[in-house]
């Protein structure tokens, strides 16, 4: 079992839950290939989706995950819930926990949203991305992909380039890959790494060549404009590419068995080229199946007993 009730963050997650988590989600993946996609173990148990930022990927995974377990799923967008009238987020989460739902999934533009209504709600809370916090879930399936690739993640030389200060996912990815034994080197321009590089825990290389020599693993992080504020933090997008998008020149040099990953939304022809992101080291599409499979994981060691798994 995991010793959280919420799943908030890696940092609240041991290497062992980790394990754990990625060998339930490895089980989960072989329901996802059966020709009737769907067991119970979740039946009678509701789980509501407040996605308060845009998503494809992380809002559509949850779903199919607790579909594909049986569970009820209802969804609210800020747009239409009782947030554009002026309803604080506590008292939404306390209405909506008045309803009993088991799991409330979020995600918010908030650093710090799933974490405060976790303090107000009996239901277990799933951090689907905070601001520029974390993103606990797509580092899991992140760790799922290079496992299932490499057999291990002990290591392994992990290479993420793009916007490390303001990314979730590299914040969640920088701490997970560490804790299960990987190097994490991050490369992106000067004015995208945090303020105390050291504190994160990976190298910093803002050369990308040298960045990625090595790299069993090199992720490309999505250019997130609306986080980085009124100033551009570089000169233009084809300057970007230029100096840190992987192009057909740049994974050419890489290691044979190296993989290329990105969380998505690709901005093609700005974090890797259209030929790099289809290439046969692209592991990207393997994510997102992954994402399912990890969801499952979660939501049922979340809300089942381990020795009644399907
Ligand atoms: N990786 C990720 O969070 O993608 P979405 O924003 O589409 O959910």
């Amino acid at each position: 079992m995991l010793k959280s009730r919420h799943i908030l963050g890696i940092s609240h997650l041991s290497p062992d839950e980790i394990s754990f988590i990625l060998d339930t989600a490895q089980s989960m993946k072989e329901i996802m290939d059966r020709p009737i996609k769907k067991v119970p173990p979740l039946r009678g148990k509701t789980i509501v989706n407040l996605f308060f930022e845009p998503s494809t990927r992380t809002k559509l995974s949850f779903e199919l995950a607790a579909k594909r377990l049986s569970a009820d799923t209802v969804g609210i967008a800020a747009s239409t819930s009782s947030v554009v009238k002026g309803e604080t987020l506590i008292d939404t989460a306390r209405n909506i926990e008045a309803m009993r739902p088991d799991i409330i999934v979020m995600r918010h533009s908030m650093s710090g949203a799933p974490h405060l209504i976790a303090n107000h709600v009996e239901s277990a809370v799933i951090n689907a991305g905070d601001g520029t916090n974390e993103h606990p879930s797509q580092a899991l399936l992140d760790l799922m992909t290079v496992r299932e690739h490499f057999g291990t993640l002990n290591g392994l030389n992990v290479t993420i380039i793009g916007d490390i200060a303001h990314s979730r996912v590299a914040h969640s990815d920088i701490m997970a890959f560490s804790m299960m034994g990987a190097r994490v080197t991050v490369c992106g321009p000067a004015t995208m790494m945090p303020p105390d590089p050291d504190a994160l825990g990976a190298r910093v290389c803002l050369d990308l060549n040298k960045a990625v020599k090595d790299a069993h693993v090199v992720m490309a992080l999505r250019i997130q404009k609306e986080r980085q504020g009124s100033l551009p933090l570089f000169p233009s997008e084809r300057e970007y590419a230029r100096s840190f998008g992987l192009s057909r020149a740049v994974t050419s040099e890489l290691r044979k068995d190296a993989i290329i990953m990105h969380p998505g939304p690709i901005n093609r022809g700005v974090e890797m080229s259209p030929e790099v992101a289809d290439s046969i080291n692209s592991v990207i599409l393997e994510q997102v199946t992954n994402g399912v499979a990890v969801r499952m994981a979660l939501f049922t060691l979340l809300l089942t007993d381990q020795q009644k798994l399907p």
